[in-house]
């Protein structure tokens, strides 16, 4: 089945996940509606991704005029109407099963027939969420890494009612994004977070069984392991209420105890320690 031509893509939610692959796609030369709740959010998204098109620029990796262009490519909105004439639709909002029905509900409303409909999920089911709308063929997951614009994999998920043309157009968009695409079935994390999530709990249950500090846990993965950042600094980066949020969804589905959440890093959520979003998670961060 051939994929289907894509020339606007609309992205819901511009936080970090969303402005990356707002950016992502800005860059490779399609036209972008990006909707946040208030124009200020999508203002901040903007002034992002200017700032990361600035660093390619400073390093000569893009033009000054590629940067320009790519950045009038993006039309920030608060409205959902101006999904109106999308293509293709990539949703990041709030990891809520709730809330992402809801707006995949509303969008069918909106967009035209052929529109596919993707959602960036990291740990709910897309085919939970594709039972939102009435014509489910044309929702897939399209499942990027944080950070979007650097990490080359996109996880292309087909749920149990995909197209394959909604799955060959979304693979074919990952790669014309410059990402490594994969193929693979809407099963409890996909296939790198079945994986790493409870990995990860692994390394912050050794925090406290080893009594390391994370800075020497950090140290031990990176100069020990070969990990490009030790697991601190990637669950700060991905976000404590996220890691949270993946880990009980995925001990919920497949009952394997080291999925479930640490209990430390589940009290550092209710704190409001968040990681690098909120400023300070296992670190302090004076930059966000
Ligand atoms: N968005 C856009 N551009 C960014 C960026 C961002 N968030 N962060 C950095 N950059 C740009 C910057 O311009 C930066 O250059 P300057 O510092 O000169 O401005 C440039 O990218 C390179 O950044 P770094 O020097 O920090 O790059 P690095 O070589 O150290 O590699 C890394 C960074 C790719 C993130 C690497 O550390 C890495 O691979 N880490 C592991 C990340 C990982 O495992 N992610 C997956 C998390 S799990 C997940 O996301 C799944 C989920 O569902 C929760």
């Amino acid at each position: 089945m051939a994929a289907r031509e894509i020339r606007t893509v609309g992205v819901v939610g511009l936080g970090a996940m969303g402005a990356g692959i707002a950016q992502l796609a800005v860059e490779a030369g399609y036209a972008v509606v990006g909707r946040e709740v208030t124009a200020e959010l999508g203002e901040k998204a903007r002034g992002r991704i200017a700032h990361f098109l600035q660093r390619k620029v400073d390093k000569g990796q893009i033009g000054a005029d590629a940067r320009e262009d790519a950045l009038a490519r993006l039309s920030p909105t608060t409205e959902l109407s101006a999904f109106a004439d999308c293509d293709l639709v990539v949703e990041a909002i709030v990891e809520d099963l709730d809330a992402k029905v809801a707006l995949f509900a509303e969008l069918e409303g909106i967009v035209g027939p052929d529109t596919i409909l993707a959602t960036n999920t990291s740990a709910l089911s897309v085919t939970e969420i594709a039972s939102a709308v009435s014509t489910p063929e044309r929702v897939v997951g399209m499942h990027f890494f944080n950070p979007a614009p650097l990490m080359p994999l996109v996880e292309i998920v087909r749920a149990e009612l995909s197209s394959d043309e909604a799955v060959e157009t979304a693979f074919a968009v990952g790669e014309r994004l410059g990402k490594r695409p994969i193929r693979c079935h809407d099963t409890p994390g996909f296939v790198v977070n079945r994986v790493l999530i409870p990995l990860l709990n692994d390394c912050l249950r050794v925090l406290d069984e080893a009594r390391v500090s994370p800075e020497d846990l950090d140290t031990a993965m990176t100069a020990g392991a070969g990990w490009p950042m030790g697991p601190c600094t990637l669950v700060d980066l991905v976000g404590i209420d996220v890691h949270v949020h993946a880990s009980e969804a995925l001990y919920e589905k497949l009952r394997e105890p080291r999925m479930a959440p640490p209990p430390r890093i589940v009290a550092m959520r209710n704190a409001g320690l968040l990681g690098r979003k909120s400023g300070r998670g296992f670190y302090v961060y004076d930059d966000s």
